[in-house]
């Protein structure tokens, strides 16, 4: 089958295509025939992994130590990226009661990557779910991962409607969904990014929009509830300085520093900090589903790339100019069961 492969870290450039082998499946798995796939955050880190030391990485240094073991400490052990998709049900493995050969589906794959390519082999357990009519293939593999962990982040907190939130990070994949799901509590919503962003957050939903690179939010004189930083960006005593008594810090990524104030219950003033990882799950991805379904969370897709643009997908990806999610398409010209 076909499918975009890189041996070596690097820049975009070192994604090329190639006839690889077919994934079989086993009798717990399904094997989807790839429609589309995304550039996300993952993917751009797991294919340049080696320029991501401990200091940039945005996360604790043991996760960075274990992540480096993971990908492959030289070259890459994963060959194919792509970790979220949308596809068809090709084949089911025979102990495979949820699923159907024809069934249109979704998912997010995680650090297993592999949705760069014709064919998918997952468990029927894992973050996968029948396909919402409503979204197109495209749009489809452009949500669950980033639904799925704001999901979760967000039912750490509790948000009364009239709320003030700010979501550092409101145009990226986790922060997008954070937004709406934070709209759908009836908070009132200030989103942040880069300029480039701001009507599509805008259009999201959010009430307020900060331009990262020309307002400094925590300068503002606004006070919140809840502030969800995405990216780690910024300073713990300038969260603090613009959270109510009793706000909450939400942090998907953090450091140790974030860790052990997590570990405090609430400080004298009643705020508090949370730190958690989050999992992929099948579950999230079926309430996420519904309110997909139900017309309440959507996905913003600038640009789609074909499969053998995937280089220049993530450039562009990396430009600093994309408005919304980068799709890559699968094209469906080889015949189901060719190798
Ligand atoms: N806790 C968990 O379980 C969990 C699970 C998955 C991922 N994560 C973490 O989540 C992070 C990735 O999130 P994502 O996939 O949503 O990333 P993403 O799609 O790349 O989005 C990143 C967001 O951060 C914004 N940003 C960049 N620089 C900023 C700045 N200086 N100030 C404020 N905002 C800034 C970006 O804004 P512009 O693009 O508009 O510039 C964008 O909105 C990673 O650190 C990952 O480790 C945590």
């Amino acid at each position: 089958m076909k499918a975009v492969v890189y041996t070596a870290y690097g820049e975009p450039a070192v994604l090329h295509t190639a006839e690889i082998g077919k994934p079989a499946v086993k009798d717990n798995e399904i094997l989807v025939r790839v429609r589309a796939t995304s550039v996300n955050f993952g993917d751009l880190m797991a294919r340049n992994f080696k320029a991501v030391t401990p200091r940039t990485f945005n996360m604790v240094g043991a996760l960075w130590l274990a992540a480096r073991a993971m990908m492959g400490w030289n070259r890459p052990r994963a060959q194919v990226l792509g970790s979220e998709f949308s596809g068809v049900v090709a084949e089911t493995g025979a102990q495979v009661t949820k699923f159907k050969p024809g069934d249109a589906v979704f998912g997010y794959v995680g650090s297993t990557f592999g949705a760069y390519a014709e064919y998918l082999c997952l468990p029927e357990s894992g973050a996968v779910a029948l396909k919402p009519a409503n979204l197109s293939f495209e749009e489809a593999a452009a949500i669950p991962y980033g639904a799925i962990m704001a999901y979760n982040l967000m039912n750490l907190v509790e948000i009364n409607p009239g709320d003030r939130v700010l979501i550092n990070g409101a145009s990226g994949a986790i922060g997008s969904a954070a937004l709406q799901l934070a709209k759908l509590r009836g908070a009132q919503v200030t989103g942040v990014c880069g300029t480039a962003r701001v009507e599509t957050v805008r259009a999201l939903g959010a009430d307020r929009v900060v331009d990262y690179t020309r307002e400094d939010f925590t300068q503002s004189g606004e006070t919140y509830d809840l502030i969800f930083d995405v990216l780690r960006k910024g300073s713990l005593a300038k969260f603090k300085s613009v959270l109510k008594p009793k706000g909450v810090l939400l942090f998907a990524s953090f450091k140790l520093r974030e860790l052990v104030e997590s570990m405090r219950t609430r400080n004298s003033t009643g705020q508090r900090v949370i730190c958690k990882l989050v999992p992929e799950n099948q579950e999230t991805l079926n309430a996420v589903r519904e309110l997909i379904a139900a017309g309440k969370l959507k996905v913003s897709i600038d640009r789609w790339y074909p499969l053998e643009q995937a280089a220049e997908a993530h450039r562009y990806a990396e430009s600093g100019q994309k408005t919304g999610a980068i799709v890559i398409t699968v094209p469906q010209g080889s015949p189901a069961g060719a190798v």
